[in-house]
C-alpha cells in the first residue's frame, strides 16, 4: 500500500481549488415554500443557468451516503463523511441496525461492560427521543430496552431530549407516549423502568463542537444529579405542559425530571449505575460523553461524579477514542481524500463557524479530529453566536467565513480551501421561512465572494452541498402536494430526501473538463474523485468513480 497517488496527466498539478459545501441546499421544485428559489441567489443561479456540463445534481440521501433506506433523508454527517472519503460506508444508523438484529450487539465488549451493572445498579439510557434516523432511532431505542431487560436488567431510566428539528414540531407527545406505553408494560413484567428526566435537544445535552457547555451543564443537573427548574410525575404531562408557552417549541423545551409521589427525582445517575448514550451519530453526543468519562473535566462543575461503567452506541470519536466503551463499532472510515492530500503535496484550510466546524473537519476526515499533518493544513473556527435560534441571525457568519476563505485564496498558500457555509440549514432547521429566504441569500453573497478570490487566483472552484434543507420547508403528502392538518400547512424543520448541485468551473479549469454523462446515478461520495483530479491526481482504485471527464476541444 502506497499514500502516493498516481498521476491524472490530463490535468495540471498546484491549482488554487475552492470547496463550497452549502449546508442544507438542494434541488426542488420552485415554489413558495423553497426558500432557495425565492431568495435572490444569482450567484448560483449563475452557475446552474451557466454551463450545463458543469453543472450537474448528485444524491444526497438514503443508499449513496450509507443510510439503511432510501426513505432516510441526508444529513451533515453522513454527507461530509461521503463527501470527504470518496466511499459509501453503511454508517451508524445502519450498523445498530445490523447490530440488534443478528443479537451481535449483546454479545460484544461493551455490552457486557454494563451488563455487570445490571444486578445491583440502575440502566440509563440518554438520547434523541424520535424517529428522525439522524442521530437516533425510537425503534431501536425499543430493542435495546427490551435486549437488556431480557439480559437481566432489572432497573432502567431513559433520559430523553425531544426532537422537532429531524422530524415534526409537537411530534415529541407521541414519541413519549409510545415510550411511556412499553415502559408501562415492561413494568408489568417486574422491570422497573421509566423515563426520569427530559429536555429539548437545542437546549439540553445536544450541543456539539464545545460552542456552548451551558447545553450539556443543563442536562447534566436534570440526568445526573435529578435537578432541574421544573419537576412532573409524568413526562407526558411535562412535555404537553412545557409546549403550551406561546414560543414552545420541542427543540428548546427546558429541562425537567420526573419525580415520585414524595417530589422525588426518580432516576438520577449514582455510583454503580449503567449509562448507554444511544445515539449513534456523534457530533451531539460527544461533549456529554466527555463529562460522563473524564476524569479530569473542567468545562463545568459536574457537583457529583458518579463511579458509572459508561457506554456508547458507538465509539464517536476514533482520534480520541471517545468514549472508551460502545455497544457497536463505528464504520471504519479511512484513508480520506484529506489524508492522501497530505501525502501529495496538497495544502489544505479548512473553515467554518462553531456550529459546522467539525462538519468540515471532523466529519470530513472520518469522524476523527485533528490535523494528519499540521505542515499541511490549517483549520480555523470562527466562533459561532450562541445562545440564539438562527433566526434571529440568518446572516449568520457567512461573510466572515468568505472572508477567510478569500484570505487563505489569495494567499496562495494553500491548493485546497474548503468551507462550509451553514446558513440554509442552521436557519431551515427553525422552520422560520422568511428568516431562512434570508440565510439563502446570505450564503449566496458568500459564494461570490468566494468565487471572486478564485477569479484573481486563476483558480478552480467547486460549489456543493450535503443534503437539502432550505429548498423545502413543508411537509408533503405523496404526490408532493403541502400536506395540511386541521386546514394549515406543517412546517418542515428537517433536512430532506432532495438532491444537491455541484457546480465547477473557473479560470483554472481546463477548457476542455465537463461533467460525465454515464454516471447519472452519481452521489456525494463522487466527489472526492473528482477533486483528485481538479488536483492532478488519480483517485485510488476502491474510491467511487469521479463525475469528470477531459475531452479536446
Ligand atoms: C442537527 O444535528 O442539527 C440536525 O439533527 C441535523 O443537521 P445536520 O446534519 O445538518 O448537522
Ligand atoms: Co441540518
Amino acid at each position: 500500500f502506497s499514500w502516493k497517488l498516481e498521476d491524472y496527466s490530463k490535468l495540471e498539478k498546484g491549482k488554487i481549488i475552492a470547496l463550497i459545501v452549502l449546508d442544507g441546499w438542494g434541488e426542488a421544485n420552485p415554489d413558495q415554500y423553497n426558500c432557495i428559489h425565492v431568495a435572490e441567489t444569482p450567484v448560483m443561479d449563475s452557475l446552474k443557468k451557466g454551463a450545463p456540463d458543469r453543472w450537474r445534481l448528485v444524491r444526497a440521501h438514503g443508499k449513496a451516503v450509507g443510510l439503511p433506506t432510501e426513505d432516510d433523508m441526508g444529513n451533515s454527517e453522513v454527507g461530509h463523511n461521503a463527501l470527504g472519503a470518496g466511499r459509501i460506508y453503511a454508517q451508524g444508523a445502519k450498523l445498530v441496525d445490523l447490530a440488534l438484529a443478528s443479537g451481535k450487539l449483546y454479545d460484544g465488549e461493551g455490552f457486557s461492560y454494563i451488563k455487570e451493572s445490571f444486578e445491583t445498579g440502575t440502566l440509563h439510557l440518554i438520547g434523541l427521543l424520535s424517529d428522525g434516523g439522524v442521530h437516533s432511532r425510537l425503534d431501536q431505542l425499543q430493542l435495546l430496552i427490551k435486549g437488556a431487560s431480557d439480559r437481566g436488567a432489572k432497573r432502567i431510566r431513559v433520559h430523553i431530549l425531544t426532537d422537532g428539528r429531524d422530524v415534526l414540531d409537537g411530534s415529541s407527545v407521541g414519541f413519549v407516549e409510545t415510550l411511556e406505553n412499553d415502559l408501562s408494560k415492561l413494568r408489568e413484567t417486574g422491570v422497573d423502568a421509566q423515563i426520569a428526566s427530559g429536555g429539548g435537544r437545542m437546549y439540553v445535552t445536544m450541543d456539539r463542537y464545545e460552542n456552548d457547555w451551558g447545553v450539556v451543564k443543563r442536562g447534566w443537573d436534570a440526568q445526573v444529579l435529578g435537578e432541574a427548574p421544573y419537576k412532573f410525575r409524568s413526562a407526558v404531562e411535562a412535555v404537553k405542559k412545557l409546549r403550551e408557552g406561546p414560543k414552545a417549541s420541542d427543540q428548546y423545551l427546558p429541562p425537567f425530571v420526573i419525580v415520585d409521589e414524595d417530589g422525588k427525582a426518580v432516576g438520577p445517575i449514582v455510583d454503580g449505575d449503567a449509562v448507554v448514550t444511544f445515539n449513534f451519530r456523534a457530533d451531539r453526543m460527544t461533549m456529554l460523553a466527555k463529562a460522563l468519562e473524564y476524569e479530569n473535566f473542567d468545562n463545568f462543575d459536574r457537583v457529583r461524579f458518579p463511579k458509572i461503567r459508561y457506554a456508547g452506541m458507538l465509539q464517536y470519536d476514533g482520534e480520541l477514542k471517545l468514549p472508551s466503551r460502545y455497544l457497536v463499532s463505528p464504520p471504519e472510515i479511512e484513508r480520506t481524500s484529506g489524508e492522501y492530500l497530505t501525502y501529495n503535496g496538497v495544502r489544505t484550510f479548512a473553515c467554518s463557524e462553531t456550529v459546522k466546524f467539525g462538519h468540515v473537519t471532523f466529519f470530513w476526515n472520518g469522524n476523527r479530529s485533528g490535523y494528519f499533518n499540521a505542515e499541511m493544513e490549517e483549520y480555523v473556527e470562527i466562533p459561532s453566536d450562541s445562545g440564539i435560534t438562527f433566526n434571529e441571525q440568518p446572516l449568520m457568519k457567512a461573510v466572515e467565513i468568505a472572508e477567510k476563505a478569500r484570505d487563505a485564496i489569495l494567499s496562495r498558500k494553500f491548493h485546497q480551501v474548503r468551507v462550509n457555509l451553514p446558513n440554509g440549514d442552521m436557519v431551515g432547521h427553525t422552520g422560520d421561512i422568511e428568516a431562512t429566504i434570508v440565510a439563502c441569500k446570505a450564503a449566496d453573497k458568500a459564494v461570490k465572494i468566494i468565487l471572486d478570490a478564485i477569479e484573481q487566483v486563476g483558480g478552480i472552484y467547486v460549489v456543493t452541498a450535503d443534503h437539502g434543507n432550505a429548498e423545502d420547508m413543508v411537509k408533503r403528502d405523496k404526490k408532493g402536494e403541502p400536506l395540511l392538518k386541521d386546514g394549515k400547512i406543517q412546517i418542515l424543520t428537517s433536512h430532506t430526501l432532495q438532491p444537491v448541485p455541484i457546480a465547477i468551473g473557473g479560470p483554472g479549469l481546463a477548457p476542455g473538463v465537463r461533467f460525465r454523462k454515464d454516471v447519472p446515478e452519481g452521489g456525494l461520495a463522487n466527489v472526492a474523485a473528482t477533486v483528485m483530479n481538479l488536483h492532478g491526481f488519480v483517485a485510488p482504485s476502491d474510491y467511487e468513480t469521479t463525475l469528470i471527464e477531459v475531452v479536446d476541444e
